[in-house]
């Protein structure tokens, strides 16, 4: 039923109608969907991804901790929760539930899989179950380009860009470096893996790239050869030490989180999407900070360089580690449903919530 309410104004006001609130239909929204709403969209999703990440720096989102479930018999898998709510005129809540199971590389499956449920503002009603590792990549590498835009400027930009990890992160990220404007004189590429080195430099051939690629065997050549390093790789644990390797003084996109030693961060400029979030998790801020004693060494976020609020010392390296926010998932979800709505191809489960009636 509709409601109908006066506005409190006076008589001559017009009536106010007020919709329903009602159970909202539940769908379903496959990878081919996501992607089809996403590709090509570069752009536009940077700009989307930037102004979400504003508005949760400003306050206008609920994002706490990401929830990581692990298990002994598996030590190297986990499933990580990252609940969240954005405000602003998106107005969504939901959760994203994303797995890494490592160990399915090798059997020529992905890393990560994800969903992302959309729930309904008003109702609270899940009203989506999205694929979720695209938009996963996605959120990630759009705020990746966008910080390694507005780190670079004020500095030389980078020319030589170096994938240290080239799994289907590191493709995304230079998928969205390419679209948004960047090109290298060189790409370097360092994996553990062969096959995966060797995969990505497929990938970046095809996508004509005019860039020189070499694939380096050492970890110290693709660093030092390299003024923007993207680390996107699975370790666990630091296992780049040696400042001198840095000593060029490049800008390193630590999206992997935990593959530079914490003295590294202590004698880097270092910056991160939001602080309370990076500094958990056995993350390399994380051990800075607990070697350290403080956070002294943290520069400020992503947000202050953005907003101006923070200038960037100069003279050593800049590293940038993004602990990567649920309110982005949603927002780039939310889009991506919007998207499925418009082209009035959304796949609605009927009937999805059944027992609505409270007695029956
Ligand atoms: N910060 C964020 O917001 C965010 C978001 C998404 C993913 N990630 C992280 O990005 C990373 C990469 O994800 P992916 O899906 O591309 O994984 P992937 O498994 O597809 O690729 C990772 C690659 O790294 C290589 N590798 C592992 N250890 C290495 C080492 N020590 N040196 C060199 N290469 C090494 C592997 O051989 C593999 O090819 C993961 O750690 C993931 O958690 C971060």
């Amino acid at each position: 039923m509709t409601a109908s309410v006066s506005a409190a104004t006076g008589p001559a006001a017009a009536p106010v109608t007020v919709p329903p609130i009602t159970v909202p239909p539940f769908a379903v929204i496959p990878g081919a969907q996501v992607q089809h709403a996403l590709q090509g969209r570069e752009r536009q999703i940077v700009e989307l991804v930037e102004a979400t990440y504003r508005l949760h720096s400003a306050g206008d989102s609920v994002n706490p901790p990401s929830y990581f479930l692990r298990f002994p018999d598996r030590p190297s898998a986990r499933i990580i929760a990252l609940p969240a709510s954005i405000g602003g005129r998106t107005r969504v809540d939901g959760l994203k539930w994303i797995s890494s199971f490592p160990a399915n590389v090798a059997a020529g499956i992905p890393r990560a899989s994800a969903v992302l449920i959309l729930n309904d503002h008003d109702t609270g009603y899940p009203f989506a179950c999205l694929e979720s590792s695209i938009i996963s990549a996605t959120r990630t590498a759009a705020l990746a380009a966008s910080a390694a835009d507005w780190l670079s400027r004020g500095r030389r930009r980078p020319t030589r860009a170096g994938f240290f990890g080239a799994g289907l992160i590191a493709r995304y990220i230079h998928t969205f470096l390419a679209a948004t404007g960047w090109s290298f004189d060189e790409i370097g590429v360092h994996d553990l893996s062969a096959d995966s080195a060797a995969g990505f430099r497929g990938y970046l051939e095809q996508s004509g790239t005019a860039s020189k690629i070499t694939v380096h065997d050492s970890a110290e050549q693709l660093i030092r050869s390299s003024d923007l390093v993207v680390f996107a790789t699975v370790a666990g644990q630091p296992h780049v030490s040696e400042l001198s390797w840095l000593g060029h003084n490049p800008l390193v996109l630590h999206v992997s989180l935990r593959d530079l030693a914490p003295e590294i961060l202590l004698a880097s400029a270092s910056i991160v999407d939001d602080v309370e979030h990076c500094l958990k998790a056995s993350t390399s801020p994380h051990l800075a900070e607990q070697l350290a004693g403080n956070r002294d060494f943290l520069h400020g976020t992503l947000d202050d360089v953005m907003a101006g609020r923070v200038t960037v010392p100069a003279g050593r390296p800049l590293v940038f580690s993004p602990f990567g926010l649920g309110v982005l998932d949603l927002a780039v979800g939310k889009y991506v449903y919007d998207e499925v709505v418009g082209s009035g191809e959304l796949h609605v489960i009927d009937d999805f919530f059944h027992e609505l009636r409270r007695y029956g």
